[in-house]
C-alpha cells in the first residue's frame, strides 16, 4: 500500500519529536519514501543526523540557502511528496498553518503546496484546550487538513489530557489511509469504445477517419484507475493499451457492435469512437485494379450501425450510464442536445472539431458536457484531465 510512495515529513517543536524516528522507521520498512523536513524547533528535539541516517535523504532546514546547489526549494520538495505530514505538529505550526504565515521552510512549504497535509497535533493539554488552538484545528479541518490525534493521556510535562502525539503505528494507518487510491467504480463494469474505425473498400484499401483514440483510450484508463473494470473496445490506432484494462482490438462498426455487445452487461458505457457513418456495401474480394482510360471505381456505400444508439435502447442490458461524443463543426450545442435526445443516450460530450480548434487527432479537448440537466462548458484540458474529470463525474452519478 505504501511502497513506492513518498511522504515529506515536517518535524516541529516538542519532546514528541523523539517519535518522528520511530514513524519514520515503519514507513522505511512499508518501503515508503520520506523525505524531512526540520523546524527550528524541531532542532532542539531531534537531530538532522538521526533524521537523515533513517530517512537516507539529506534534512531540509532553511529557506534560506537556496544558493546552496544540495539544497531544494520548497516548490520543489512539495512536488515531489505524496502527501505532506506534520509530526508532532505543535500548536506553534498549526497557529501559522491557520493563519497562513510563511516565515520559514515549515511554513511556506505549507502554504504553497498542492498536496494533501495531514497533521498529528502533540503539546501541553492546555495549550491544546486552549480556544485560540481549537479554533485553528477548525480552520485547518474546514479546508482538508486530515488531522490524527491527540491521544489522551499522561504527558511529559506531568499532566493528563488529550495533547500526546498519536502513536506512531496510528500514524501510519492514517497516511496509508489518505494515500489509498480511490476506487468508486470497484465493483463495475464499463464498456468504452475509442479510436476510428476501418471500413474495407478492397482487401488493401479503406474509409477511415482522423480520430486518434488518445481520448477514449485515456478515459478507458481514468474509469480503471476508479476501481472499474473496463472493457475497451478499440479501433485501429497507433497508441498503446491502457494498463489494467480488457482490450479488444476491431476494425469495422459492425466488429464493434458485436465485440460491445459481447461485453454486455455494463454499468457504464462511454461510446467515444469516432464510428464511420458508411460502408462500403460490398467491399471487392480482390484488389480493385486501375484500368489505364477507364473511368474510376464508384463507391456504393450503405448505413453502418450505431452502436451509441443500440446500446442506449431501454432493455434489461442497457447500461445505467450510456455516455455519446458529439464531433460537431457548427451550432455545437443544438446538435449535441438533439442527438443526445435521438440517440437516448443519457450524457453527450460534445466538442468543437473544427479544423482550428486542433481537437480532432491532438493533445487537448474542450468539451461541452451535456445531460438532462443543461450544458457545462469545461475549459481546454489536456486529453487525460478530460478523462479524469470526466470519470469522477460518472463516479458522482452512479453513486446517487
Ligand atoms: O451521429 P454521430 O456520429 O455524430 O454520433 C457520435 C456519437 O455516436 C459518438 O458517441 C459515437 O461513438 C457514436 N456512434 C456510434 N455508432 C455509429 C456512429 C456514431 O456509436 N455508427
Amino acid at each position: 500500500m505504501l511502497a513506492g510512495k513518498r511522504v515529506l515529513l515536517i518535524v516541529s517543536g516538542g519532546i514528541a519529536a523523539y517519535k518522528a524516528l520511530e514513524l519514520i522507521r515503519l514507513l522505511r520498512r512499508a518501503e515508503c519514501g520520506v523525505r524531512c523536513v526540520l523546524t527550528d524547533g524541531g532542532a532542539q528535539f531531534v537531530t538532522a543526523l538521526s533524521l537523515q541516517a533513517l530517512t537516507e535523504e539529506r534534512v531540509h532546514t532553511t529557506l534560506w540557502s537556496l544558493t546552496d546547489e544540495s539544497e531544494m526549494g520548497h516548490i520543489e520538495l512539495s512536488r515531489s511528496a505524496d502527501l505532506v505530514v506534520v509530526a508532532p505538529a505543535s500548536a506553534d505550526i498549526l497557529a501559522k498553518m491557520a493563519a497562513g504565515i510563511a516565515d520559514d521552510l515549515a511554513s511556506t512549504l505549507l502554504l504553497a503546496t498542492d498536496k494533501r497535509v495531514l497533521a498529528a497535533p502533540a503539546m501541553n493539554v492546555r495549550m491544546w484546550l486552549h480556544p485560540a488552538t481549537q479554533a485553528n484545528m477548525a480552520v485547518l479541518r474546514r479546508r482538508g487538513v486530515a488531522i490524527v490525534g491527540p491521544d489522551e493521556g499522561a504527558m511529559a510535562c506531568n499532566e493528563y489530557g488529550p495533547g500526546r502525539l498519536a502513536e506512531p503505528p496510528d500514524i501510519v494507518a492514517a497516511i496509508a489511509d489518505l494515500l489509498a487510491p480511490a476506487t468508486p467504480l470497484a465493483g463495475r463494469h464499463a464498456l468504452v469504445t475509442s479510436g476510428p474505425t476501418h471500413e474495407p473498400i478492397d482487401p488493401v484499401r479503406y474509409l477511415a477517419n482522423r480520430s486518434s483514440g488518445r481520448q477514449g483510450h485515456s478515459i478507458a484508463a481514468a474509469l480503471a484507475a476508479l476501481g472499474a473494470q473496463v472493457t475497451l473496445v478499440s479501433g485501429p490506432v497507433g497508441i498503446a493499451d491502457p494498463p489494467g484494462v480488457a482490450v479488444r482490438h476491431v476494425e469495422t462498426a459492425e466488429q464493434m457492435l458485436s465485440a460491445c455487445q459481447e461485453a454486455l452487461p455494463a454499468d457504464i458505457a462511454v461510446c467515444a469512437a469516432a464510428v464511420a457513418d458508411w460502408r462500403v456495401a460490398e467491399a471487392a474480394t480482390g484488389k480493385l485494379k486501375k484500368v489505364p482510360g477507364a473511368a474510376p471505381p464508384g463507391l456504393a456505400l450503405v448505413p453502418n450501425p450505431d452502436i451509441l444508439a443500440t446500446l442506449s435502447r431501454p432493455g434489461p442490458s442497457r447500461p445505467r450510464l450510456v455516455v455519446g461524443f458529439a464531433a460537431e463543426t457548427d451550432e455545437l450545442r443544438r446538435h449535441a442536445e438533439e442527438k443526445r435526445v435521438r440517440k437516448g443516450c443519457d450524457w453527450i460530450v460534445a466538442n468543437d472539431v473544427s479544423p482550428a480548434t486542433g481537437i480532432m487527432g491532438g493533445e487537448e479537448n474542450a468539451i461541452h458536457l451535456i445531460t438532462a440537466e443543461g450544458v457545462e462548458d469545461w475549459p481546454r484540458l489536456p486529453k487525460p484531465e478530460v478523462a479524469r474529470r470526466l470519470a469522477e463525474r460518472i463516479a458522482a452519478a452512479l453513486e446517487e
